[in-house]
């Protein structure tokens, strides 16, 4: 039988927390298997010292589930880093990770969500825009493409 998402059931009782230093390895190993281009040790460190808000979901087990994080510039909310481990995808944790996201941002008085992603990210963007994100603009050759190629991103918001 497969779990579901219920972060509030006893099978499986993932739970968010607040990641460090300590959490950089096991969040290496989901960021080097879902991205072509993964941020390094340093760009979460350089997180980690800014101060970003960097968290985790994971499980019972305390197997990490995935993470988020979020860079706050003024009154708006910068969604830098959005990732479910691979054996989790299709469960609908984003749904989780976003309401979670958003329901901080909104706590802090943040009025929106910024985010960027590729254009041929069409899993990603199918996950913000059933959410209720939408296009704001773009950025030309913004990502870096496997064979010194670019690629755009789209720039989407959501109000709180
Ligand atoms: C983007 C990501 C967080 C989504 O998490 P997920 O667990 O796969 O998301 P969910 O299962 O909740 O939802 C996926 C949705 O995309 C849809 N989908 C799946 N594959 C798709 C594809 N190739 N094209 C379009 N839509 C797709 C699914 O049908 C589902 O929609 P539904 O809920 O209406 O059925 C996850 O895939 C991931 O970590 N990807 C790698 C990192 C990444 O790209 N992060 C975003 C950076 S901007």
């Amino acid at each position: 039988m497969s779990q579901t998402p219920n972060i509030s059931g006893a099978v499986s009782a993932p739970h968010f927390y607040c990641l460090s230093f300590a959490d950089v390895d096991r969040v290496l190993e989901i960021e080097e298997q879902v991205y072509s281009h993964p941020w390094t040790r340093g760009n979460f460190h350089d997180s980690l010292y800014s101060a970003h808000q960097m968290l985790g979901l994971q499980d019972a087990s305390n197997n990490l589930i995935g993470y988020y994080v979020l860079m706050p510039v003024v009154d708006e909310m910068h969604l830098l880093n959005f990732a479910i481990a691979t054996q989790h995808q299709g469960l609908g944790y984003a749904r989780i990770l976003l309401d979670h996201l958003c329901a901080s941002a909104r706590e802090q008085r943040f009025l929106s969500i910024l985010l960027e992603v590729r254009l041929s990210n069409l899993r990603a963007l199918s996950v913000y825009t059933e959410y209720g994100f939408s296009e704001i603009g773009r950025r030309k050759s913004y990502y870096p493409v496997v064979g010194n190629l670019r690629e755009d991103a789209i720039v989407m918001r959501i109000e709180l």
